[in-house]
């Protein structure tokens, strides 16, 4: 959408040269290997999907090559897939080049049925490959009527009151079960509403945290599947579980600070397990074991545990080996069923939550009252693992800070309500003992922790890094030290902020999924990890928690924990912008039809806010609160006229609508978008753009209302956002453009070559500059250090992003209130380095077509190089200056083609794989423009050098 089209007909005649190119050469033997096997975005998963997408990535050592057909098997046992033998499905040689978004179709699937499969691939010249190895998924519970258990539960809500919390204990669980000989398969299927773990003869099942994941819980409530075969035994065996309350009954958000009339238990009270063992034995016997009335219950050493609050736990309370079926239960009591209403129980489609790095402190210091300040020397989401010795009854308090106070100690202010505090009482083992809260995190760099009877050492707290685990994507690194660690910093406030949902902060008391944040960060997330599954979920939460009137809310899930709370500008349209991400970064068209009747409502509800008119005049939203909507929140000087970004989203996201349409072949609705975008692109222009290109809007109308003035500060139409997102929305005519680049640099450099952008212009900021040719204005602001600046923020000490410019500064120390120091909105810079640093850019859905077009500072990076795994493979941009010559290193993935612009100051010194560009260029399609030279490759390895200055 982004890419500029112009000459198609030249770029069509040049395809078809690489096209010739490529199939001129033959060769006997067929190297394709599908490798990276996959189905619903995941290896060998267990999925609910009736028709489930499977994938693979093809890796071969010659140039220029392509899949020309494929033939997937797919068999009920390995031995039948071995010998061809493909019981379910047999998809025949498909004269196709698709790799990935590939439904099964081969006979219905039933719940928990093994589906083998293996691929294989012709190559450009028609010649069969090998079979790859073999993959497998499994099918879960298909249907609610599979479940036979109960809801269970132990309720202890009238315990656990003080004045400002109300915590109560963790409910266990348990029950033995006899089993009989030769166990061939045992499946565990379990949720909850509220968090669980699941325990099975001693063993923890699983390592996933926070299990079962955020729901809209009165609608969906999602389960795990777990192999558990080789955790039971004949004879008697025990099971258990301990829950807490999580998002379902404990705190969400900043329901206590903004006094909200409830603070907790926003979807119910008592958190309820629901489990079902299932073990098939070698005699084909099957033994289904439910949560039922016969399990007992109890609570005891997880005095308090809330996802926001921290956990308390008291080892001298341990119930020693209760997950032992040799436990004696006679202090338990019988569970109490919890009656729940029907609601969808579902596969969970993300990543899981879990430990996927382990932190050692950097510094120690005791401070004065008898406490230890852990240094982690990394501001990130997770728990601790602590190790101690001390005496029964010591009693260790752990708090978490995202900063220091000036005076050293832990700075706490900006959790707000979220205390954020563990506690664990000992039981006074002489070799020490080991523990994790489980139901809580934390965003945190530092650890203080009073009670300590010995000197501590760097084994007496370990970082547990918690996050989504999402596949990493890409990476980027560079000559210069500062953007690497801004680079890091990015992908760090990603891995804290993807738990389960996307957060916008992990450390105070709100911790939601902001769609504002979560759209304009969505597509630097795609660079940096896989995030396929994670967004499959958290775009039914955010459909699920679509408003009535049709717009999409401010977060997601979305319970009430403040009853202003509804939609607003430049948050509302999350629903389009990811759903189009995820098509145009994975090819994903299902998500587009899944959600296409939601995403409609939410085109109409524009359209008839809009009054007809296709846009939205000054003080169109001022029935929402804030009025007009955050606006370009957290900018710093002028604000943006909220009703004029408004409008661009407006058009932006009718573009998309029409781009998603043609996505799933539904051209009448991609005509009709198209139009819609085009009217609403010319009533913005009427309304909000001068005839010389000088954006405006009506002040005195915001006049009218202090509200807006107060709130906003002076708004206006002639700011940095303003242009930003007017080029990188493509909201302007072709002429406009241009003189808005103009505008837009001259801005920056009138602001002394400083951004005043805030969430929704910073994304749109750098990539304007790029487009309009004022690419060294766009470093210029990379490469600053002073206020306000991503460079300022590392200057002083940021290991992760900043939710404001100044949520630090040296003269005026910490913005109170809301301020966290791990938001990623600001990252959104990472599309640019990627894009246009590394150059790595997709032209249409999936990185089919791939353009490389690396853009060289003047100064202050020297080389740069950013890799990215796509749904076909590895691509690779990496380039460097060594005087006046540019060497370019390129890799493209096979299956793709690719045009490769190389910067050059003289046509004739660039060469490729060493070659003079002159002679091989028969080889390849090439032109001139811009100061690039254009060359259309295929797939494989590709050195380039060109003289870039004089
Ligand atoms: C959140 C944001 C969010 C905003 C709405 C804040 O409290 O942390 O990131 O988008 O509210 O303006």
């Amino acid at each position: 959408m982004f890419v500029e089209q112009r000459f198609p007909l030249l770029k069509i005649f040049l395809w078809s040269l690489v096209l010739c190119f490529c199939g001129g050469v033959t060769a006997a033997t067929n190297d394709l290997k599908a490798t990276y096997l996959r189905c619903e975005y995941k290896v060998d998963p267990v999925i609910d999907a009736p028709s489930p997408r499977l994938s693979w990535i093809l890796k071969s050592q010659r140039k220029q090559q392509t899949q020309t057909a494929y033939r997937i098997l797919v068999a009920s046992t390995p031995n039948k897939l071995s010998t061809q033998l493909a019981d379910l499905w047999d998809s025949k040689k498909v004269l196709s080049d698709k790799t990935f978004q590939i439904e099964y179709k081969g006979a219905p699937l039933k719940s928990r049925q093994i589906c083998y499969w293996k691929v294989m691939s012709w190559d450009k010249n028609d010649v069969p490959g090998e079979w790859s190895k073999y993959a497998r998924w499994e099918m879960g519970l298909l249907d609610t009527a599979d479940w036979k258990g109960q809801w269970i539960g132990l309720d202890l809500t009238a315990l656990g009151k003080d004045s400002i919390y109300h915590l109560p204990p963790a409910p266990y669980l348990r029950k033995t079960v006899v089993l009989k000989d030769g166990i061939k398969k045992a499946r565990l299927y379990v949720t909850a509403l509220g968090l669980y773990e699941f325990y099975i003869n001693g063993a923890r099942i699983g390592k996933d945290f926070l299990t079962p994941g955020w729901t809209d819980y009165n609608k969906r409530v999602y389960y795990q599947a777990y192999d558990v075969t080789s955790n039971l035994h004949s004879g008697n065996n025990a099971i258990g579980s301990i829950l807490s309350y999580g998002w379902y009954a404990g705190y969400i958000g900043y329901a206590i600070l903004v006094k909200n009339p409830q603070v907790k238990s926003f979807y119910g009270k008592v958190p309820a397990l629901l489990a079902q063992l299932e073990i098939e034995y070698n005699n084909g016997e099957t033994q289904t074991i439910t949560s039922d009335s016969k399990w007992k219950a109890n609570y005891g050493p997880i005095e308090q545990t809330d996802i926001l609050q921290g956990e308390f736990y008291n080892a001298g309370k341990e119930f020693v080996g209760w997950t032992l079926p040799t436990y004696n239960e006679s202090g338990w009591k019988a569970v109490e069923i919890i009656q729940k209403e029907n609601r969808t129980i579902e596969c969970y489609p993300g990543n899981p939550v879990q430990v996927t790095q382990n932190l050692k402190p950097l510094s120690i210091k005791a401070g004065d009252k008898g406490s230890y300040l852990f240094d982690m020397g990394q501001n990130f989401a997770g728990i601790i693992k602590l190790w101690v010795k001390g005496s029964a009854g010591d009693t260790l308090l752990l708090r978490y800070g995202e900063m220091l106070n000036p005076d050293g100690t832990l700075m706490t202010a900006n959790l707000r309500m979220a205390r954020a505090t563990d506690r664990y009482i000992l039981r006074g083992d002489p070799d020490g003992e080991v523990w994790s809260p489980r139901f809580t995190y934390h965003g945190f760099r530092y650890v203080e922790a009073t009670g300590l009877r010995q000197q501590p050492d760097e084994t007496s707290i370990t970082g547990l890094v918690l996050g989504s685990t999402t596949p990493d994507a890409g990476s980027f690194q560079c000559s210069n030290s500062m953007i690497n660690q801004l680079y890091q910093n990015i992908v760090w406030t990603q891995r804290a902020n993807f738990v389960d949902i996307p957060t916008d902060c992990p450390q105070r008391d709100e911790r939601l999924g902001w769609t504002g944040d979560a759209q304009i960060y969505v597509s630097s997330a795609t660079l940096n990890k896989d995030i396929s599954a994670f967004f499959t979920k958290w775009l039914v939460d955010l459909n699920d928690a679509q408003l009535s009137n049709g717009a999409y809310p401010d977060y997601a899930p979305f319970p009430p924990i403040r009853a202003t709370d509804a939609f607003s500008p430049g948050w509302m349209e999350a629903g389009i912008i990811c759903a189009y991400e995820i098509f145009r970064t994975y090819g994903d068209t299902r998500i587009i039809q899944k959600f296409w009747p939601n995403m409609e409502k939410f085109m109409e509800f524009l359209q008839q806010r809009s009054g007809g008119r296709y846009f939205f005049a000054e003080r169109s939203f001022d029935d929402i609160v804030p009025k007009g909507g955050f606006g370009d929140w957290l900018s710093i000087g002028k604000k943006t006229a909220p009703d004029m970004l408004a409008t661009m989203y407006f058009g932006y996201t009718a573009s998309m609508m029409a781009e998603m349409a043609e996505g799933i072949d539904n051209h009448d609705r991609a005509i009709y978008y198209n139009e819609l975008a085009r009217r609403i692109k010319s009533a913005f222009l009427k309304h909000y753009v001068l005839p010389n290109g000088e954006m405006k809007c009506d002040i005195a109308e915001y006049a009218k209302d202090r509200t807006y003035s107060d709130e906003q500060g002076e708004l206006s139409g002639n700011t940095q956002t303003a242009y930003a997102n007017a080029i990188y929305m493509r909201m302007l005519p072709d002429s406009l453009i241009p003189s808005a680049g103009e505008r837009l640099d001259k801005l920056v450099k009138e602001n002394n070559g400083f951004l005043s952008t805030g969430f929704l212009g910073v994304k749109a900021l750098l990539p304007a500059l790029s487009k309009t040719g004022h690419t060294q204005t766009a470093y210029k602001l990379l490469l600053n250090t002073g206020y306000p600046s991503w460079g300022y923020e590392i200057e002083n000490g940021a290991t992760t992003i900043w939710e404001r410019w100044n949520s630090y500064t040296r003269n005026e120390g910490f913005v109170a209130g809301m301020n966290s120091f791990s938001h990623y909105s600001f990252g959104s810079i990472c599309e640019w380095l990627f894009q246009n640093v590394g150059g790595i850019k997709s032209d249409g859905p999936a990185y089919k077509r791939i353009i490389i077009k690396p853009e060289i500072p003047e100064g202050g990076i020297a080389s740069a190089k950013a890799s990215l795994n796509t749904m076909n493979g590895e691509v690779v941009s990496s380039w460097k200056i060594k005087k006046n010559m540019l060497f370019l290193e390129v890799k493209i993935p096979v299956n793709t083609t690719a045009d490769i612009q190389i910067p050059t100051q003289n046509y004739n010194t660039v060469s490729i794989n060493g070659e003079k560009h002159g002679k091989v260029s028969a080889l390849y399609a090439s032109s001139v423009e811009n100061g690039y030279v254009s060359i259309k490759v295929g797939s494989g390895n590709y050195t380039f050098s060109s003289e870039i200055k004089k």
